[in-house]
């Protein structure tokens, strides 16, 4: 393809002709994914209007939209990181191969194109999945990688097709289905490896089964009756003034009472006698009808469990507890790599060609899952060496979750947002045993 298109050049009157000793780098072949990557542009970003037109009549649609991650997707530091690495690895051929779902309008007008910049692009871009992201999609031909098709100049489309003076609106079934969200939310990298599939692990839940959507549970209706356009999630905003202290306070609640009402834990201990392995049986359970615990980005969530045992105060055992970085002592604990044998961790792991640990997913050709299916347990046995001569033994235990690990922060060179990082503490459980 290339080799022709030089040949064509250089056929042509007129052009410069090309010097056959030099060594510019190959131009890239860009991806071409007719949705959601075409190679000319299928829409104009002129025709979308941002969230700020539609205020003055939805107002609390706006006010909760602007709080969530969607209208955080391309502001979002950490995205925009791994974006640049992926740039910088893979000379600009695959650039808009991670901006596709983000913002479908910059990459489907042209905006977002080979070699692009996010600090050069138009407002409507950076708003990342604004309303007219939604409410513009007419049909979903594919549930992944941005597989639904937009048109700028369609009516509304909305749930309820409620006649509006100011917009046409249309009635579209999608948008009280799972699979508009799924049209995003599966991502599936160039290689063919599964990255993200809760709208996969949605279809074969007990929700899909009962007809619960992602909407029910993600856009939950209001008192006024309309649904959330919250989209809580387990993600708080990292940049500073995104929103207030007061919002991200309440976000935060948000989360935590969603996380709540996830998983719980059920520790149980057996055969415990000073200078004796006693056995910690430790049971998590996935309480989320509709997909996995965790879900979406598990390579760079955190989800696992705490356990530690005291014998008369003294700390004789601990998994799941924090390096000085505030690291797992997993591989990617810089103080304490490999530290903590017995870790158990529900997130999933990339691994390369050659069997190293990588987070980023083009570089992965294995991709390991330890999510808890819909409405299953996973039960693990934990060995505890009792001390001679214990007295009181005590077993502390926690389901723990944490959005974005530091160690990714500070890989990517966003270390000043390595801190204050909050963990969940989703269930706990102990045991006491006094006397020998
Ligand atoms: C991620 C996709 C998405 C985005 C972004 C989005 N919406 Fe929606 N919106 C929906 C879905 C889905 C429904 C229907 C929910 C249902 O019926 O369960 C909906 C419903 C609505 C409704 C009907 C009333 C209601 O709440 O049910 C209005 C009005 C609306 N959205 C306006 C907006 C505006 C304004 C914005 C931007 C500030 C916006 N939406 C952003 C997906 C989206
Ligand atoms: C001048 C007022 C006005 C503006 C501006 C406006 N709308 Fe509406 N819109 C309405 C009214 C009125 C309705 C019908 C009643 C309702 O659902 O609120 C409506 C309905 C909708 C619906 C619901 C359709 C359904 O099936 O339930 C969506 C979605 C929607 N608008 C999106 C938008 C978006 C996105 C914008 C900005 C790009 C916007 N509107 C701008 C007045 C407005
Ligand atoms: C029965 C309620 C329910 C349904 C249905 C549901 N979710 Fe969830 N979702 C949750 C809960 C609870 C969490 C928090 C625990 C977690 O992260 O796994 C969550 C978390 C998430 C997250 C954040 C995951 C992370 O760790 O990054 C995403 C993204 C998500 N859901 C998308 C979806 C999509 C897409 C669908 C539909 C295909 C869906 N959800 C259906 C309850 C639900
Ligand atoms: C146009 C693509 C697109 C569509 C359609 C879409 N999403 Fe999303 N969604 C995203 C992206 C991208 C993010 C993450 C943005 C970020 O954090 O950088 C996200 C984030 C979320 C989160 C927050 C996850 C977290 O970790 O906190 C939830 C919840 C969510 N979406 C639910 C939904 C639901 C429910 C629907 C369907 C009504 C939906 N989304 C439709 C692209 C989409
Ligand atoms: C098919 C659509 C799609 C594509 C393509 C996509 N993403 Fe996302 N991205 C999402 C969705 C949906 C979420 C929310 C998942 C969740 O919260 O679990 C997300 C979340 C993220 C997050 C987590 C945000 C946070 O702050 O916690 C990062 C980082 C991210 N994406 C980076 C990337 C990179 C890098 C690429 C390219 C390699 C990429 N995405 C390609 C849809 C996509």
């Amino acid at each position: 393809m290339r080799l022709a298109l030089v040949a064509l050049l250089a056929g042509c009157p007129g052009n410069v002709p090309t010097d056959p000793t030099a060594t510019d780098p190959p131009t890239p072949e860009p991806l071409n994914d007719p949705i959601s990557m075409p190679l000319e542009p299928t829409v104009d970003l002129g025709d979308f209007q941002g969230a700020a037109s539609c205020e003055g009549c939805h107002e609390e649609h706006v006010q909760e939209w602007s709080t969530s991650m969607h209208a955080y997707a391309m502001v979002d530091p950490l995205f925009r990181a791994i974006v640049e690495v992926r740039q910088a690895d893979l000379n600009g051929a695959e650039d808009r191969f991670c901006v596709q779902c983000h913002s479908a309008i910059g990459t489907r007008s042209g905006s977002l194109d080979i070699g692009f910049s996010f600090d050069d692009q138009p407002a409507i871009v950076t708003e990342g999945i604004t309303c007219v992201s939604c409410h513009k999609i007419t049909s979903v031909e594919r549930p992944w990688n941005a597989g639904h098709a937009i048109d700028p100049l369609a009516p509304m489309q909305g749930p309820s097709g409620t006649p509006s003076p100011i917009h046409e609106v249309s009635q579209s079934a999608v948008f009280q289905d799972s699979v508009l969200c799924g049209s995003c939310h599966d991502v599936i990298e160039t290689s063919g490896l599964p990255l993200e599939r809760p709208y996969a692990e949605w279809l074969e839940s007990p929700a899909a089964a009962a007809g619960t959507t992602c909407q029910d549970c993600h856009m939950p209706p209001t008192e006024d009756g309309r649904h959330s356009h919250r989209f809580v999630g387990v993600d708080l905003p990292l940049v500073d003034g995104f929103v207030d202290e007061a919002t991200r306070a309440d976000l935060q609640l948000r989360i935590e009472e969603l996380l709540a009402g996830s998983a719980d834990l059920e520790l149980d201990v057996f055969d415990v006698a000073p200078g004796q392995t006693a056995s910690a049986v430790v049971t998590v359970h996935n309480l989320i009808e509709g997909h996995a615990f965790p879900t979406g980005s598990t390579f760079i969530r955190e989800a696992w469990v705490e356990l530690v045992a005291r014998a008369d105060g003294e700390v004789f055992y601990e998994t799941g507890t924090l390096d000085a970085n505030g690291d797992l002592r997993n591989y990617w604990s810089e103080l304490e790599p490999y530290g903590d044998h017995d870790l158990i961790s529900f997130a999933s792991n990339f691994t390369d060609a050659a069997g190293a640990p990588t987070v980023f997913s083009w570089r992965a050709a294995d991709h390991t899952s330890r999510a808890i299916s819909p409405g299953y347990p996973r039960t693990s046995t934990l060995f505890l060496p009792v001390p001679e001569g214990a007295q009181e033994v005590t077993v502390e235990a926690r389901l723990r979750f944490r959005a974005i690990p530091p160690y990714l922060l500070r890989l990517v060179g966003l270390d000043a947002y390595a801190v204050d990082l909050p963990v969940y503490d989703i269930d706990t459980a102990s045991w006491v045993q006094v006397g020998p």
